[in-house]
Order: structure tokens, then C-alpha cells, then sequence
């Protein structure tokens, strides 16, 4: 009854631990900031939808949006024009759409593991093999060319900087090594940068720019706390881009019309609310890596970007079990292997959470694993 592309295609592991934990748990398992979105998008919004701004829209965007998306990203590459833009809904129609354009039966696409969950699935829809590279705690979870098996054929690399689940950011020289070796090898590049602005020390560094055979995918979700708005775009030359649109066209038709007003507004009006928001996160970033070093048994590198830690431990029990351990005793967090066979002795917590509940769900945590030890 079902099509074949469905078989193997479960549900994310992301949410399983979800169910295990009571009412009041403390929840250091989500994927999206607790804040609201800027009061002037909500506004604006608002202001849209009584506006009578309601219908369809054009496929690829309001123009006055994607100008504004242009403006910003030429930050990373000056020629980008309107006609380099898509916008989506988030992240993931972003991608989906552009995986569907470009990956068929027989392709492989070499993928991070430990690394977002839509990558995998997406690919085998597609027809595509996800073939995964790992990323070492040793190496700060940045990928290394050798670690990559290309053959044949292999017909694109993602690259998702900084990381979910491991917090990492890919430096220059790496983003340098991977374009040398997609340029020799004639491979695409997606580039998943949904987190781009939200780093700790330095800055963020782009493959927009560095590589012409690149897809971007970058989102409103997270930068500014939007995620159930469902509003993101994809970048590419306009020879790629006229096909992704076809390909979103027959997904979407369009964009959401008053979400992009609100888009637009978040993007026009004052940063200071990233600002303030990446500030919080660091805050909470520097508590949680100090809380979980100190239990022993745990190791926890500290997180360059987006808003998860990814520490490794040492008891003899596997991720997930260990996370099952620790939702009975009502904190979420997520096995590492929900990103990945790579993710074994490792969990996620997201430090989207005030630092009341993270102090409290680490110290939580540490009675779990006492009786480990
Ligand atoms: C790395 C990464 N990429 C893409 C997405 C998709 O986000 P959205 O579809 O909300 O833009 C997420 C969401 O968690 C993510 O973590």
C-alpha cells in the first residue's frame, strides 16, 4: 500500500524521550529558543493579517522580503540578486526542496555524524544513499576531508556550521579544504547555516561566497525565535535556484503572505534583539559546560555556536538508555544517537531554558549517574 521510498523512513528520535517524562519535567531537549519573536514581528504580523494580507502570494517570495534577504547575505557574496532567493517554509522545506532537485536514485551524499536529523531522510526520499562522515570530540566535532568517503558517486557534501547537535563551528581552513576538494571532485555543497548568528567567539564564517556549486539554506526559526512561523529561504546561482523553485512550487505554491511581512520586519528592524538573545545563551552556556565538567564521568567541550551542549561520558550504559534513565526522573534530554550512530556516549542538552532549570536539570542529572559509576 505504501510506497517503497517509505520503507525505513521512521519518525525523528528527537521527541521519543518526550513521552517518557511527567508534566513538569524540565526540558533540556528542545530545538528552538524560549523566547518570543521581536514584538515589531508580531506586530507586523498582526497588522498583515488585518490588513487583509491573507492570499497567495508569488512562489518565490515577496520581492520587498527577498531584497531584504539580499541586503543581508551580501555580507557573504556582493553579486547575490533577488533571483538567488527562495523563500521557504523554515529550514527544512529549504532543504527538502533542494535535496529533491538535485538527488536521485544511486547518488550518495555524504552527511555529518553526529548531525541534524532531516539530512538522512531526506536524502533516501530522494532516492539518494546519506553516506556519514564522523565528527570527533577530539577534533572539536569539525569534519576532516579524510574522514570522508567520496567515490564515484558521490554528488554532494552537507555541511551544517554551527553544528546540531554538537555546538561546533567549521573554521576557514576547513571550509577551504572542503570546497578544494568538491571543486576537484565536481560535488555539490549544501550549506546548512540556520545558526549563523548565533556564535560565541569570533565569528561566523560562510561557505556563501567561498563556492559556486553551493545551496545555502539558512531560517528565521532561530535567529529570531520564529521556529512554528515556518520561514526560511535557500541561496543559489540562478540556473539552480529556477529548478529548486519549480520543485518548492509543487510543494508550497507559496511562502506564507503575512509570515513574510513579519519576516521582513524582524529582518528591517533593530538586531539588538539578537544581540541580546545570543548574550542570554552564552550565559547559560558557560553555566551548563562548568555543571556537567563537574560530574564525573562526563566531558563536556565547550560550544562554539547555536544553543546545545554535546558532553561524552564514561558509563557503561548506552545514550539512549541513559537518557530513558534520566526522563524517569523528569529532565529531557536527547541519546546522542538520535544524530547519529557517531552520537553513542554522548548527550544533547539544549541550554534553551532559564538557568534555574538548567542548573537544576544538570544537578538532576548527576544523582542519575551516581549510582552508575
Ligand atoms: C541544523 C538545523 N537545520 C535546519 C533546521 C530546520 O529549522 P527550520 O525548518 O525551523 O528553519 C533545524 C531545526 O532544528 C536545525 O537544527
Amino acid at each position: 500500500m505504501f510506497a517503497p521510498r517509505m520503507k525505513d523512513i521512521k519518525m525523528s528520535g528527537i521527541r521519543k524521550m518526550f513521552d517518557l517524562a511527567g508534566e513538569n519535567a524540565i526540558h533540556l531537549g528542545l530545538g528552538e529558543p524560549d523566547f518570543q519573536p521581536p514584538e515589531n514581528a508580531i506586530n507586523a504580523l498582526k497588522k498583515a493579517v488585518d490588513d487583509g494580507c491573507n492570499k497567495y502570494g508569488a512562489t518565490p517570495g515577496m520581492p520587498g522580503l527577498r531584497d531584504a534577504i539580499v541586503e543581508k547575505e551580501k555580507r557573504y557574496r556582493k553579486d547575490l540578486t533577488r533571483d538567488n532567493v527562495v523563500v521557504t517554509a523554515g529550514g527544512t522545506e529549504a532543504l527538502m526542496a533542494s535535496v529533491f532537485t538535485f538527488i536521485d536514485k544511486g547518488d550518495e551524499v555524504l552527511i555529518p555524524d553526529p548531525g541534524f536529523v532531516l539530512y538522512g531522510p531526506q536524502v533516501r526520499l530522494a532516492g539518494g544513499k546519506p553516506v556519514r562522515y564522523p565528527l570527533f570530540e577530539e577534533n572539536g566535532f569539525v569534519p576532516k576531508i579524510e574522514d570522508m568517503r567520496i567515490t564515484g558517486k558521490t554528488k554532494a557534501i552537507i555541511v551544517n556550521s554551527p553544528s546540531n547537535p554538537t555546538g561546533s563551528v567549521i573554521d576557514e581552513k576547513t571550509i577551504k579544504a572542503i570546497v578544494d576538494v568538491a571543486e576537484e571532485k565536481n560535488l555539490l555543497i549544501f550549506s546548512d547555516e540556520v545558526y549563523d548568528e548565533i556564535v560565541y567567539e569570533g565569528k561566523h564564517h560562510s561557505f556563501m561566497g567561498k563556492y559556486d556549486d553551493l545551496i545555502y539554506v539558512n531560517s528565521f526559526s532561530k535567529i529570531y525565535a520564529m521556529t512554528g512561523w515556518r520561514i526560511g529561504y535557500v541561496m543559489a546561482k540562478e540556473e539552480y535556484l529556477r529548478e529548486i523553485a519549480k520543485m518548492h512550487y509543487y510543494t508550497m505554491a507559496c511562502p506564507p503572505t503575512p509570515i513574510q511581512y513579519a519576516a521582513l520586519e524582524a529582518l528591517k528592524g533593530s538586531q539588538d534583539y539578537v544581540k541580546k538573545m545570543v548574550t542570554e545563551f552564552k550565559r547559560r552556556r558557560d553555566v551548563i559546560v562548568d555543571e556537567i565538567n563537574k560530574i564525573k564521568g562526563f566531558r563536556c567541550l565547550k560550544p562554539k555556536g547555536a544553543f546545545y551542549a554535546f558532553p561524552s561520558f564514561t558509563f557503561n550504559i548506552s545514550s539512549e538508555e541513559l537518557a530513558m534513565r534520566i526522563a524517569a526522573s523528569n529532565v529531557i534530554v536527547t541519546p546522542g544517537t538520535a544524530f547519529g550512530q557517531n552520537g553513542e556516549k554522548h548527550l544533547r542538552l539544549s541550554y534553551a531554558n532559564s538557568l534555574e532549570n538548567i542548573k537544576k536539570g544538570v544537578e538532576i542529572i548527576g544523582k542519575v549517574v551516581e549510582g552508575l559509576r
